[in-house]
């Protein structure tokens, strides 16, 4: 049996004549938060819907628990909690009220289970506020209480901070890492915004139009970031021939009329700085850099990244 929560075996969805999620071999391992990463429009939650049963695998499939999903929907249901769209909550019911006709709907026999979900969202037992007057951070907390009301093992939550304004945001951060952490849930997290994802995800899957570019734990990705020498001068192409004559550096890209970047970080820059001064060519600055992990994404995605 496979490790992982859930695997996806060259997941493709085709709608017309359009691939939205193209051969996608998704790896969720136990207890562990991975994110998705994808811009609008990247396949996100297709692949959740995918993987949910709630649309059809066009080819390829879908494994939760170590089981193929296709016609055994009914028994992982119990074992999974999911927001994918808004549940449909009673505007004029408050949202204790609402869980408890989840609840009741599910058959969830913890009789706690209602107080329990809305106290790890951070919403009042028994408040008297209608859901209809919700704030939208009140309305996502509730979406999530309601995944969370059975207790399931398996999280998959679809941009579930879309709309927060930055203190929702790190509220829902911190117990969405306290479910993986203090109750050794495994969560699928979905975003279009790149520090959200780096700031909760152990693990990172980047999907750029229906294809899964990278999967690597978040430490392995951060440890990519290109390190190099950002070298301002009068003169980069009396510059560069310097470095290549004379230092023997190839791995260096020109960035504008007075700028370089050198890959060679282990480069003696008191010797550089000399021989250009000598040579007539003024140094503005030097100085050693570290790409974020935005430019990574701008680059891998061959456009104007992610956040
Ligand atoms: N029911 C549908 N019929 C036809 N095309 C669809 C359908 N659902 C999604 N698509 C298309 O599939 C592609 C992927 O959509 P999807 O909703 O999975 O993206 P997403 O990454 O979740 O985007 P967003 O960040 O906007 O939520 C898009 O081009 C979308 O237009
Ligand atoms: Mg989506």
């Amino acid at each position: 049996m496979s490790d992982y929560v859930i695997e996806t075996k060259q997941l493709t969805k085709v709608y017309g004549d359009q691939t939205a999620v193209n051969a996608v071999n998704l790896h969720v391992k136990k207890g562990q938060i991975y994110g998705l990463l994808g811009r609008n429009g990247a396949g996100k939650t297709t692949i959740m819907k995918m993987i949910l049963g709630l649309t059809s695998i066009t080819s390829g499939e879908a494994n939760v628990f170590g089981k193929n999903i296709k016609g055994q929907e009914k028994r992982v249901y119990p074992r999974i909690g999911a927001i994918i769209e808004t549940p449909g909550f009673y505007p004029n019911l408050t949202g204790t009220e609402n869980l408890e006709i989840f609840a009741r709907l599910r058959g969830t026999a913890a009789p706690n289970a209602v107080k329990n979900a809305l106290e790890v969202v951070g919403l009042p037992y028994k408040d008297k506020k209608l859901f209809g007057k919700y704030s939208l951070g009140m309305k996502q907390r509730l979406g999530i209480a309601n995944a969370i009301l059975h207790d399931p093992e398996l999280l998959i939550l679809d941009e579930p901070t879309n709309g927060l304004d930055p203190i929702g945001i790190a509220e829902v951060r911190n117990f969405i890492k306290d479910l993986s952490a203090s109750r050794g849930k495994t969560i699928l997290i979905s975003s279009h915004i790149l520090s959200e994802i780096q700031l909760l995800a152990d693990d990172i899957g980047i999907i750029d139009h229906g294809v899964l570019l990278e999967e690597s734990s978040m430490s392995e990705l951060e440890k990519k970031n290109r390190k190099y020498i950002l070298l301002q001068v009068s003169d980069v192409p009396k510059a560069a021939l310097i470095l290549e004559r004379q230092f023997q550096q190839k791995n260096y890209s020109v960035q504008d009329d007075h700028t370089l970047r050198l890959y060679d970080t282990s480069l003696d820059m008191g010797a550089v700085n000399k021989e250009l001064v000598v040579q007539d060519v003024t140094v503005i600055s030097s100085g050693l850099c570290n790409d974020t992990l935005e430019d990574y994404f701008k680059r891998i995605t061959g456009g104007e990244g992610i956040a």
